[in-house]
């Protein structure tokens, strides 16, 4: 193995003499200790080296050995379940071998060797193939059939294949190609920092359903699609970002821990596994597979863990699945490059991040995507990529947020105001933004309810609404407002009470299918709307807010997903409790022939509004509009 010799240690920062012939981006290995490192910088014979372990002890002098190989993950079965550190070794069985202190330079493959698996294959012999066609499958974990893909860089005619159960490195399959024959196992391997290629891009019209109702809502995310949220400190962004990766509807989740607190990926390993899938009833662990780069491991080691994670992300993909991928924080990942940065000595950009910031944040999200797979059967796949950014103090016009909102599509901004008022998640309705609604609205419309749309936007107003009344009231007081103003107000308090909190530690409430989504909003609308008409016909705001179907509006989020129909049922409620307050109404003052009133009570509840429009009651003493 050729080999260099170390001229300097700076941190995580190490220069080499004698490095001629090596590329960027080749992975060394660093000392005897034979710690890993990449090139990250080449000038003639010296070279620039990121190392991804603690450099304690390491001198000039020592050796630093040529793989002459770029920084590659495996891919293959057994990925699912697994925890792995940013350069993908498996960080329970490193564990189990070297104890809680990961020992440096440890050379263990990131997938297991001695698991078999059972191979079924799906072409036969003299089959051409080339790369991206599937040949069979392994059934990974309870969720996840594995498809086993022929790499991209191969085409041929199969010259066997085999069927049972085999390991990872097992042959399972001869390609006669026009350099000879190749042997195939079940695992791959591919270079992090290059993107794995795919026939063509696809609309984003699917939606990631998240059971977040804000999200789902008001700001939805598109199967393929890109999203961050920002926010101060404490403000529920690792909450956010643990209640995607157990809910959302992807088949397959990669959750990055980037440099944020160690007990938060122990939460992860600790509930994942009791967690069961909406959907399959299966434990949520077995379609996720961790990537744990915590504060207190090396710094260089979370610029890699973005790469490993979605290239793993990408393969997933590419067996046809939609996939996604959280990053928590993209801060912490962007901080360790301006360290290296910083280290190299390069010029420095805004608030001392390289002038490459940006160029690396999208080059990060553009890897997200609905798209057309190569390779045969044809199949689409998705990979929809979720970041957290945690800017100091929660500064919007931080640079890392700056480049995040530049690529990205959807804008959940996390506020403290909320946060400090406990209303969870404390996404703003009001800053946040979505540019998938106008893509995700059919399916939502078509599958879910015709209305869906009108219905959020209907919503929306109402909280716009408040926003500029609430301006009013700051300045004048409530008491100046005339009561359908306050009506307005108090619509949209039950929107942002009984719809948009919702709490994550609640069994039920944590989740909220599109459905159950769908018919909260409309019991929340339909009472306000009752309200309104009830109003104008004279009854008192007073005896609005006092309604006893409040209590149980304000209780729908408790409801499980197989009682969806007792919210249905509300909206009959509500019609009987306000047709209550109408005829008390107009027993005060009402001068309508007796006649006619009976035949209010006895209809049916259609009738009578559309009856009482025609006739609207008399205002009563208590209804008179405060002037
Ligand atoms: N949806 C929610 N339901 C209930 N509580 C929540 C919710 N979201 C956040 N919280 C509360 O807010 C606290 C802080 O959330 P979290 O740790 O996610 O913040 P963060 O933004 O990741 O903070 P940091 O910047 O420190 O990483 C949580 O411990 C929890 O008590
Ligand atoms: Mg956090």
């Amino acid at each position: 193995m050729r080999k260099g010799e170390i001229t300097k240690v700076s941190g995580p920062l190490v220069v080499a003499k004698g490095m001629k012939g090596s590329k960027m981006y080749d992975v060394v290995r660093v000392s005897e200790e034979r710690l890993v490192g990449e090139i990250i910088g080449l000038s003639a014979d010296t070279a620039s080296i990121q190392v991804y372990e603690e450099t304690s002890g390491i001198g000039p002098g020592e050796p630093v050995y040529i793989t002459d190989e770029p920084l590659i993950v495996e891919l293959g079965p057994g990925l699912i379940e697994s925890i792995f550190d940013g350069i993908q070794r498996p960080l329970d069985i490193i564990r189990d071998q070297t104890g809680d202190r990961i020992a440096r330079g440890v050379e263990i493959p990131a997938l297991e060797r001695d698991i078999k698996w059972a191979f079924k294959p799906l072409v036969k012999k003299d089959d051409k193939v080339c790369g991206g066609d599937i040949i069979g499958e392994v059934k990974e974990t309870a969720l996840v059939l594995h498809k086993i893909m022929i790499p991209h860089n191969v085409a041929g005619k199969i010259k066997s294949i085999k069927q049972g159960e085999y390991l990872i490195t097992d042959t399972v399959c001869e390609l006669e190609t026009k350099d000879g024959i190749v042997q195939l196992t079940l695992m791959q391997r591919w270079p992090v920092r290059l993107p794995r290629p795919y026939k063509k891009r696809l609309a984003p019209s699917l939606i990631l359903s998240t059971g977040q109702r804000v999200i789902d809502m008001f700001f939805p995310i598109a199967k393929g699609g890109t999203a961050c949220c920002p926010g101060p400190f404490g403000t529920g962004k690792t909450v956010i970002q643990h209640q995607l990766a157990k809910w959302a509807d992807a088949e397959i989740i990669v959750y990055i821990g980037c440099g944020e607190r160690g007990n938060e990926m122990t939460d992860v390993l600790m509930e994942f596994p009791a967690l069961k899938d909406p959907r399959s009833g299966e434990s949520l662990m077995k379609r996720t597979v961790l990537i744990a780069n915590t504060s207190n491991m090396p710094v260089a080691a979370r610029e890699a863990s973005v790469y490993t994670g979605i290239t793993i992300a990408e393969y997933y993909r590419d067996m046809g699945y939609s996939v996604a991928v959280m990053a928590d924080s993209t801060s912490r990942w962007a901080e360790a490059m301006r360290e290296i940065s910083g280290r190299l000595e390069e010029m420095p950009g805004e608030e001392g991040y390289p002038a490459y910031l940006s160029a690396k944040v999208s080059s990060f999200y553009e890897r997200a995507g609905r798209i057309d797979v190569v390779g045969k059967p044809s199949r689409e796949g998705a990979l929809s990529v979720i970041g957290a950014v945690s800017p100091p103090g929660g500064d919007l016009s931080d640079p890392v947020v700056q480049a995040t909102l530049r690529v990205v599509k959807v804008f959940w901004s996390l506020e403290d105001r909320l946060a400090y008022q406990r209303h969870f998640p404390a996404i703003s309705w009001l800053n946040s933004y979505s540019l998938y609604i106008d893509d995700v609205s059919e399916e939502l419309n078509t599958v879910i309810a015709k209305d869906f749309t009108d219905l959020s936007k209907e919503a929306m107003r109402l909280l716009e609404q408040e926003a500029e009344l609430q301006e009013i009231v700051r300045l004048i007081g409530v008491d100046a407002l005339s009561p359908e103003d306050r009506l307005i107000l108090e619509g949209a308090r039950s929107i942002r009470e009984d719809f948009l909190h919702q709490n994550a530690f609640h069994e039920v409430d944590t989740y909220a299918s599109l459905n159950k989504q769908y018919k909260m909003l409309a019991a929340c609308l339909y009472n306000y709307n009752k309200a309104k008409e009830a109003l104008s016909r004279g009854v008192a705001f007073d005896d609005i807010v006092k309604m006893k179907v409040r209590e149980k509006i304000s209780r729908m989020r408790y409801l499980s997903e197989s009682e969806l129909s007792s919210i249905d049922k509300l909206q009959d409620e509500i019609t009987k409790e306000f047709q209550k307050l109408l005829n008390i109404g107009s027993d005060v003052v009402d001068d309508t022939p007796v006649k006619e009133k009976e035949k209010e009570s006895t209809t049916g509840k259609e009738e009578s509004g559309k009856e009482a429009e025609k006739k609207p009651v008399k205002k009563t003493r208590r209804s008179r509009r405060k002037k």
